[in-house]
């Protein structure tokens, strides 16, 4: 009987770790305003800042890569990559994007007008910032236990589904879809049962309201369903994401989460209503639609690699990492979100340092911290990135295949020290505090 977590795969391509002295990460704070954002790469040694875009790819996609079809229009890599997808998720229309937000952009910019209202469990900050620059509101309709950190409930990404039910009787004229994101990311990487997806489903349809998937986590989210709900651990992880999507109506995906992919993302869909539209659209920035500002080897990567991820053994260790690291975490004495998620473990920071309060950023302060002891550059999901946000967390975001077991048991180490010295953490001012989007480049002093 094994208990060690082991990767399930062997490296061919490695990078050197790069190991700085508190002295000096302490002076590169002072020079990046205490924004990790503003850090260079060369300066941090554990890089939890995202999953997104920093996957390390599989020899299987880098083959791939090399025999792409870089044609202009009718890329035989597009053909591939379309049929992948609908291989996949089940949707036959597929327009492809530089990123998820790009796919936002088009999207919302065909369909959503001024004072709409658009629910879903949490937007993600680029969905929540795209929809307002619309001049809409992107209303948040997560279930109670979504906004504990401290509750175990197994599917804490749940759409309140009487919410949504009120909601959109009373403001079905102005909905121009309705959104779920799996997993839960604004929510602490918290997943989503195919029970409540199939339930928005049918509330949104009752109400003659298209569903779209916010999909960039489909398969964690799919494992999660694997491994938790009632009556699914006997289905394939590619059953359960098929699932996912059979009852919506599209998805919006950044490929560079569950993708594994460096870059990409698409706009897929069930039926062409507003195909015609959405291309014109991408081709007035992003580019035609069989490459929609893709090189063709990036499509051959995306193609790849929505296949890969459904292999469950990497899922299985993927998804155990996290229950790992929030495990020795909480053993530490220091709270995350509970149960672990996916892709990231959420400290709460708001129960961690309760001398500082909302105002002065505890999320940022345990994030500089995490910095100036270990050279770990994490995310603050709170106070910087939202106004009124209902948790003060800090997002270890894991890079998929790049950190092996050992790195983890390392930096666990080395957080032991924190917890008596806790007390000493002082809170921040925002100095320089940008409109939209903040965090990326917003600048800090020390209280
Ligand atoms: N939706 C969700 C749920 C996301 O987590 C992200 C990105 C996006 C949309 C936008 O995709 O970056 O390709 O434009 N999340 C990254 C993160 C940035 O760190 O969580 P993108």
């Amino acid at each position: 009987m094994h208990r060690t977590i082991i990767e399930p795969f062997k490296i061919k391509m490695v990078e050197p770790l790069s190991f700085l002295t508190r002295e000096q990460r302490e002076n590169l704070l002072i020079e990046a305003g205490y924004n990790l954002f503003l850090l260079k790469s060369k300066h941090v040694t554990f890089d939890f800042l995202t999953d997104s875009g920093t996957t390390a790819m599989s020899s299987a996609q880098w083959a791939a890569m090399m025999i792409a079809d870089e044609t202009y229009a009718g890329s035989k890599s597009f053909e591939k990559f379309q049929n992948v997808v609908n291989e996949v998720m089940g949707f036959p229309y597929v327009i492809p994007t530089h990123q998820g937000r790009a796919s936002e952009r088009v999207f919302f910019g065909h369909l959503v007008k001024k004072g709409n209202k658009v629910p879903s469990n949490n937007h993600f900050d680029t969905t929540r910032a795209n929809i307002e620059y619309l001049g809409a509101e992107a209303v948040d309709l997560v279930i109670d236990e979504g906004k504990d950190p401290k509750n175990t409930f197994p599917f804490k990404g749940n759409i309140d589904l009487k919410k949504l039910e009120d909601f959109c009787r009373t403001h079905q004229t102005q909905i121009p879809f309705g959104m779920i994101t799996i997993t839960n990311n604004t929510g602490g990487g918290q997943p989503v049962s195919l029970e409540n997806i199939k339930a928005c489903a049918n509330i949104y349809h009752k109400y003659n309201i298209p569903f779209i998937i916010d999909a960039c986590r489909f398969a964690e989210n799919s494992m999660l369903i694997k491994q938790r709900e009632t009556n699914q651990n006997h289905k394939s992880v590619a059953d359960i994401a098929r699932e996912t999507f059979a009852d919506a109506d599209g998805c919006l995906m950044s490929a560079k989460k569950d993708a594994m992919s460096n870059i990409g993302g698409f706009i897929a869909l069930k039926t062409n209503n507003w195909l015609q539209s959405l291309k014109n659209l991408l081709i007035l920035t992003e580019g035609f639609p069989t490459y929609g500002g893709l090189a063709a080897r990036d499509l051959e990567a995306m193609a790849v690699g929505l296949k890969e991820v459904l292999d469950e053994s990497y899922l299985e260790y993927r998804i155990a990492v996290s229950r790992y690291m929030v495990e020795k975490l909480n053993a530490l004495g220091i709270p995350t979100v509970l149960p672990a998620g996916g892709h990231a473990v959420y400290i709460d920071a708001k129960s961690f340092l309760p001398h500082i309060p909302s105002h002065q950023f505890p999320g940022q302060a345990l994030a500089v911290e995490l910095y100036r002891r270990e050279g770990i550059r994490t995310c603050e999901i709170g106070s910087v990135m939202f106004d009124n946000a209902a948790m003060e967390l800090v997002r270890l975001a894991f890079p998929r295949r790049v950190y092996t077991q050992s790195h983890f048991d390392y930096i666990i180490e080395g957080l032991g020290d924190l917890v008596p010295e806790k007390a000493q953490l002082r809170g921040f001012k925002m100095v320089y505090k940008p409109e939209a989007l903040r965090h990326f480049t917003a600048r800090f002093e020390p209280l």
